[in-house]
């Protein structure tokens, strides 16, 4: 190399590095003028990565050495390449001079690979802080380096220090601006004051965005793992693949660190705890290609980690906030059940009372007008009246019975059933019935429904109540659809059966009142019907729930305890197997 090619050789190289182009190219560039102006040479640039480790990632050009080289990642210190990275010595060797096993210093046995090259040579690309990586150049031409062009490498290395130094400054202020944004998401996430599920789908989407990952998952326990973990998904994911995870979570769980796991070919799950007062309230798992820009291995781990500490302080709060609402709500709910049963509990009392008075006089009457009406001699006109009295005495002796059985607590003799049974019967009964000839019955039951611990009779009373509501309101005509499902309702198991009808439903004025004793819109009605059924219902620790639809229909839906559930609630001896409950 004479000295003019030098010079040029020079400027062409300060020209690149100086250059607009994109870093990448502006590095191969530079290998390339080298491969030029070096006969017979080749020229590789190996990266020191995070871990540590060297990459043969920049070449001037694919040879048979570089492919195999480049799948072997030396450690700092190993082997040729990885000592100049840890000395930061420049090291020039010639075909007299190499150490015999040269081949073996870069990678195993490749002498036969290295048997075409007649010089080496090993730069450092580093300053006096850091090693960035080596240039190496290899060239089956000549006996050694010439002067020159040992100082066109070594300024050629320079050249390449300031760029990978550059590159890096560029990755390091993009993945901390990624960072930046990433969190005010899934800060902006995290105080929307929604539902934990939704929350946690949005951040699992600005995770995945952020990895670019093929799937991310989050589990998070509540209530001390109370409740069953809630999990979310974002991206595709197979069945198996959901097993493999929970694997990975549940390692995660146990050893409440950071894991991270080859998975299917060329994947790696990373999963992160998240902690909340030093206990592991959840996982989160990223599943994404093995090493794609811009963030690689250990920068994985890195990124995860500050989201997995953002969202465990975060998750705090919400997970307090969602405990609270679900109190609060169970709060609501037993106050207005507590209510509603005080009220009935004195009306009750008051009404038993006023029955019982009124009984006495009743069968007087009724017993007496019984004997006059067996007189003979009596003229049409008497016994229109005394058949009219009897008449009466009979109906208010069944408003009082109708009274009676609300107001006196009567024993339930629960069995454990299926309710699909007492439903279904009742409704052949009415079948049968020629006045329900113009009802259109539809029933749709729901296979492998939990059975229920009830009251068969009392059951069939509240089913009977609203059927007989359902064919008032109809007027004789029209359909009725039931159904019998499972319901999730706080986490608990209920058994649903709803009774539809298309009986114009109900004046929104009056909703409120239709489970109040007495409460009635009919000429004839006792008002009883509703607040029976509701006794029982709430007797079994159910709830009946009203959807009017004012207009069209009333739809009742009474939710009662799955057998499961109501035992384990129970359990303080009142219930016995098929007994009856003392109360
Ligand atoms: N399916 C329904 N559609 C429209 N209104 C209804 C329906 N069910 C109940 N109601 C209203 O609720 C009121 C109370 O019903 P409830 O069954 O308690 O008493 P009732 O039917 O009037 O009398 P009883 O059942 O004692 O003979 C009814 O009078 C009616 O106004
Ligand atoms: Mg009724």
């Amino acid at each position: 190399m004479k000295d003019m090619d030098l010079i040029e050789a020079l400027s062409k190289i300060v020209e690149i590095s100086h250059s607009n182009i994109e870093i990448d190219s502006r590095l191969n560039g530079i290998l390339k003028l080298i491969e030029r102006n070096i006969n017979g040479s080749e020229a590789h640039i190996y990266i020191l990565d995070q871990d540590n480790r060297l990459t043969l990632r920049y070449s001037s050009r694919k040879s048979p050495l570089s492919i195999l080289l480049s799948p072997h990642r030396p450690l700092l210190g190993e082997g040729i390449v990885g000592s100049i990275a840890q000395k930061r010595e420049t090291q020039f060797f010639t075909i007299q001079n190499v150490p015999k096993r040269l081949g073996f210093l870069l990678l195993g046995d490749l002498d036969k690979v290295i048997v075409p090259y007649r010089r080496f040579a090993f730069l450092p690309i580093s300053d006096e802080s850091k090693c960035y990586g080596i240039l190496m150049v290899l060239s089956s031409y000549g006996s050694s380096f010439t002067e020159a062009e040992k100082r066109l490498l070594n300024i050629a290395a320079k050249e390449l220090m300031g760029l990978i130094k550059l590159a890096e400054l560029y990755t390091d202020s993009s993945k901390r601006i990624t960072e930046l944004m990433t969190l005010s998401e899934i800060g902006k996430v995290l105080i929307s004051n929604r539902d934990l599920t939704s929350m946690l789908k949005d951040i699992a989407l600005i995770v995945a965005k952020t990895l670019s990952a093929e799937f991310v998952h989050i589990t998070i326990k509540e209530k001390n793992g109370e409740k069953p973990p809630r999990s979310v998904t974002f991206g595709e994911i197979t069945k198996d693949q959901e097993e493999e995870v929970k694997k990975i979570e549940e390692l995660v769980m146990k050893e409440t660190r950071r894991q991270s796991i080859p998975f299917m070919n060329d994947h790696v799950i990373y999963s992160y705890p998240v902690i909340s007062k030093g206990q592991i309230i959840g996982v989160i798992s990223a599943c994404k290609m093995r090493q794609t820009a811009p963030f690689s291995g250990q920068d994985e781990f890195y990124i995860l980690d500050t989201i997995s500490h953002y969202l465990s302080s975060g998750f705090e709060n919400i997970i307090l906030r969602t405990e609270l609402k679900d109190i609060l709500e169970e709060l609501n709910s037993a106050q207005e059940r507590i209510i509603a049963q005080e009220k009935l509990r004195s009306l009750g009392e008051m009404t038993a009372n006023i029955a019982h008075e009124i009984k006495n006089p009743l069968l007087v009457i009724g017993g007496f007008a019984k004997r006059l009406a067996k007189k003979l001699d009596l003229r049409p006109q008497e016994k229109r009246y005394l058949n009219i009295i009897l008449r009466e005495v009979g109906r208010l002796e069944g408003i009082l019975n109708d009274v009676l059985t609300y107001a006196k607590d009567i024993p339930f003799k629960r069995t454990v059933l299926n309710i699909t049974d007492v439903i279904s019967e009742i409704v052949n009964l009415f079948r049968s019935d020629p006045l329900w000839e113009k009802i259109d019955i539809e029933e749709d039951y729901e296979k492998d429904i939990p059975p229920v611990y009830c009251d068969p009779e009392q059951m069939k009373q509240v089913f009977i109540n609203i059927l007989v509501n359902a064919y008032e309101a109809m007027e004789g005509e029209g359909k009725i659809g039931i159904r019998v499902f499972k319901k999730e309702i706080q986490a608990k198991s209920y058994v649903a059966v709803s009774i539809a009808d298309t009986g114009g439903g109900i004046d929104p004025l009056i909703v409120d009142n239709i489970f109040n004793p007495f409460f009635t819109t009919k000429e004839k009605g006792t008002g009883l019907g509703l607040s029976i059924s509701n006794k029982i219902v709430l007797g079994h620790k159910g709830k009946i729930e009203v959807q009017n639809r004012f207009g069209i229909g009333a739809t009742f839906i009474i939710y009662l305890p799955a057998y499961e559930d109501s035992t384990s609630s129970s359990q303080n001896g009142k219930i016995r197997e098929g007994g009856r409950e003392e109360r």
